[in-house]
């Protein structure tokens, strides 16, 4: 409910809630990080080393924004960890009759810690014996009961229904996740540190991201009277894209669709037009080359672009550059570009902003 919560002299809890992601993230991190040997602590686990070494798959559910922050989470698992893993909305999860294995460690994601189909799959997990872990922002929720252990996201109550600080610090969790489970197996020290330095680094390379706010609600009047919006990503930049797309359609009711990079050719390139201005994710990373080739392909159709990335193009329109981390890391940044730019789309278009049309802030019915 709102109105226990001081909006803290912000127009919208959204744009709260947006900027206090420095705060959040650090506290997501606090007392996490060991910069001795480069581990993460996360004693809410209760599991020992032998366990934590036993688990050769990771399967991750959750609904709506907690599901592609799970995608990201199970990208960072993979690269980090080495262990294949995914992600799946824990909606469909509970109705298809999962295979549940004993090897495989199942996290499920929650803001709210009640949302009901995620504790259903919760619950239908455990009937069959998975060891399912929380990352929850809701201290005492029926999720984080019903789980045997995780990670508290510390992120303070989330009140705009559009979630956005629980995302970042979802995200943070699972490189914390990912830190830990890769350094009980073949994580190198090297990297480990690596990526405990680039944790430290992002609370205030957030607020160098919020310093371009200004430039964000310029762009977002631009495109805002567009009819549809793409947002596209390749690999690591597709969690990105889709969590951008839904920020957009849930608070300005702006169409967009997220799809990663390398499908375009393959359908929704037909849908490219002046009309069709499309958000390109392109971080400075291995597919950069790659990227930049989808964007003259857009270009070609006369889409118009908007890439988010560590550079800027010829092959843009425009470009909102964001500072670097390790790749690994890269996408919990580009998103908050994004998250700004549905905010202020929102309110150019004059929206209910904090309480969207047709939506609740946890669905706590099926
Ligand atoms: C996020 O912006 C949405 N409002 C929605 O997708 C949300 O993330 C989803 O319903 C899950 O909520 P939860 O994290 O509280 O379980």
């Amino acid at each position: 409910d709102a109105g226990h919560y001081d909006n803290g002299g912000y127009e919208h809890y959204l744009l709260k809630e947006i900027s206090e992601q420095p705060d959040t993230v650090a506290r997501t991190l606090r007392g996490r990080i060991d910069d001795r040997f480069h581990i993460a602590h996360l004693g809410g686990l209760n599991m020992d080393a032998r366990e934590t070494r036993s688990f050769r798959r990771v399967k991750i559910i959750g609904c709506g924004s907690a599901y592609y922050s799970g995608q990201m989470g199970a990208q960072l698992i993979e690269e980090l960890a080495r262990i294949p893993a995914d992600a799946e909305p824990a909606s469909e999860f509970r109705y298809r009759s999962p295979v549940v294995e004993p090897d495989t460690l199942y996290v499920a994601i929650s803001q709210s810690g009640e949302t009901y189909d995620t504790l259903a799959a919760v619950q239908e997990l455990k009937r069959k014996g998975g060891r399912v872990l929380g990352i929850v922002n809701t201290v005492g929720s029926a999720i984080a009961r019903e789980t045997d252990g995780g990670i508290y996201l510390h992120a303070g109550p989330e009140v705009s229904v559009a979630s956005t600080k629980a995302f970042t610090s979802t995200a943070v969790a699972f490189a914390l996740l990912a830190l830990h489970l890769g350094r009980v197996r073949d994580l190198s020290p090297a990297d480990g540190r690596r990526i405990c330095e680039g944790l430290r680094r992002l609370p205030e390379q957030i607020k160098e991201i919020l310093t371009l706010e200004d430039r964000i609600k310029e762009l977002a009047k631009k495109y805002a009277d567009s009819p549809g919006m793409m947002f596209v990503g390749r690999v690591r930049g597709y969690p990105v894209a889709r969590e951008g797309a839904q920020k957009l359609k849930e608070i300005s009711y702006v169409h967009a669709e997220a799809y990663p990079a390398s499908e375009l050719k393959h359908g929704p390139l037909a849908l490219i037009s002046p009309e069709l201005p499309t958000v390109a994710i392109v971080p400075d990373d291995e597919l950069l080359d790659k990227n930049l080739t989808t964007l003259g392909e857009i270009r070609a159709r006369h889409g118009r672009i908007l890439m988010v990335g560590h550079r800027t193009s010829e092959a843009a329109d425009d470009c909102i550059v964001v500072p670097k981390n390790e790749v690994e890391l890269d996408p919990i940044l580009l998103t908050i570009p994004l998250q700004l730019f549905a905010y202020h789309a929102a309110v150019a278009l004059e929206r209910d902003v904090d309480r969207p049309r047709n939506l609740a802030k946890s669905v706590t019915v099926e």
